[in-house]
């Protein structure tokens, strides 16, 4: 098993040029569950996750429990790069994985790994494909391949759906419910209240501030829901 990471986030609040986009959040994020973040587009999800990671200047405190040799692992929302660009997946992952310049090619070593990470999300034998060739489901896939290898204690996920078709999809609902039972702590941003209520160990709503945050079982009320979403 592996031991998942928890989070306690402290009065988190962040103001980017006058534009308040989080209010004074407190929350818990217990370990070894899938805890799904809900709430309207520009309601500052992506924004609350960026700052999970340390990539925004927020005020407020996050104490992550978590050992030295901890991981996390992030599935960003989107990707931007030139569609153009000669890169391939083998190049792709060979960037990600490789300490010295990625033309040089991969060992024999880094091909039997990459084999692996590619089967497991689907996209075996498609290692010659180039990225901007890719569906979105497929780069999506990719960038879950790099999130999950090697295995780390808390997994970042940013609307892993957007783009995925309906086969796609549930494969990632299933690979997620796995990846839970191993012990990874999952942070997963989801448009789809349904979706959410049926895997997700807790419902967070963000909407600038905290809306709420209820466990799988508990009822929320229309009244909650059109407060969120109108
Ligand atoms: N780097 C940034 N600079 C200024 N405003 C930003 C930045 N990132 C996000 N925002 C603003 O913060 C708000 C929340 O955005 P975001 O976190 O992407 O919401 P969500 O993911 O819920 O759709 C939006 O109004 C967006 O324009
Ligand atoms: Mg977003």
């Amino acid at each position: 098993m592996i031991e998942g990471i928890s989070i306690e986030v402290k009065n988190l609040s962040l103001n980017i040029s006058n534009n308040q986009i989080l209010e004074n959040i407190s929350l818990n994020f217990e370990k070894g569950k899938i805890h799904a973040i809900i709430g309207p587009n520009g309601g500052g999800k992506t924004s609350f996750l960026k700052c999970l990671l340390g990539q925004m200047p927020y005020k407020g405190e996050i104490l992550f429990k978590y050992e030295d040799k901890d991981k996390i692992g992030y599935v960003p929302q989107t990707l931007d790069f030139e569609k153009t660009l000669p890169i391939t997946i083998t190049d792709f992952l060979s960037m990600c994985y490789s300490k010295k310049p990625a033309f040089l090619s991969p060992n024999l070593k880094k091909k039997e790994l990459f084999n692996e990470i590619l089967e497991e999300v689907g996209l075996k034998h498609k290692e010659k494909r180039l990225l901007g060739n890719l569906s979105g489901g497929e780069l999506k896939r990719l960038l879950l391949a790099q999130a999950i290898n090697p295995r780390p204690n808390l997994l970042i996920l940013d609307e892993p759906f957007a783009g995925v078709d309906t086969v796609g999809e549930q494969y990632f609902l299933n690979t997620i419910k796995n990846l839970r039972d191993e012990g990874i702590t999952i942070i997963w941003i989801h448009h789809n209240i349904k979706v959410a209520r049926e895997y997700a160990d807790t419902i967070t709503c963000i909407k600038k501030d905290l809306k709420f945050q209820v466990n799988k079982d508990e009822e929320i009320s229309n009244e909650r829901l059109l407060d969120i979403y109108s």
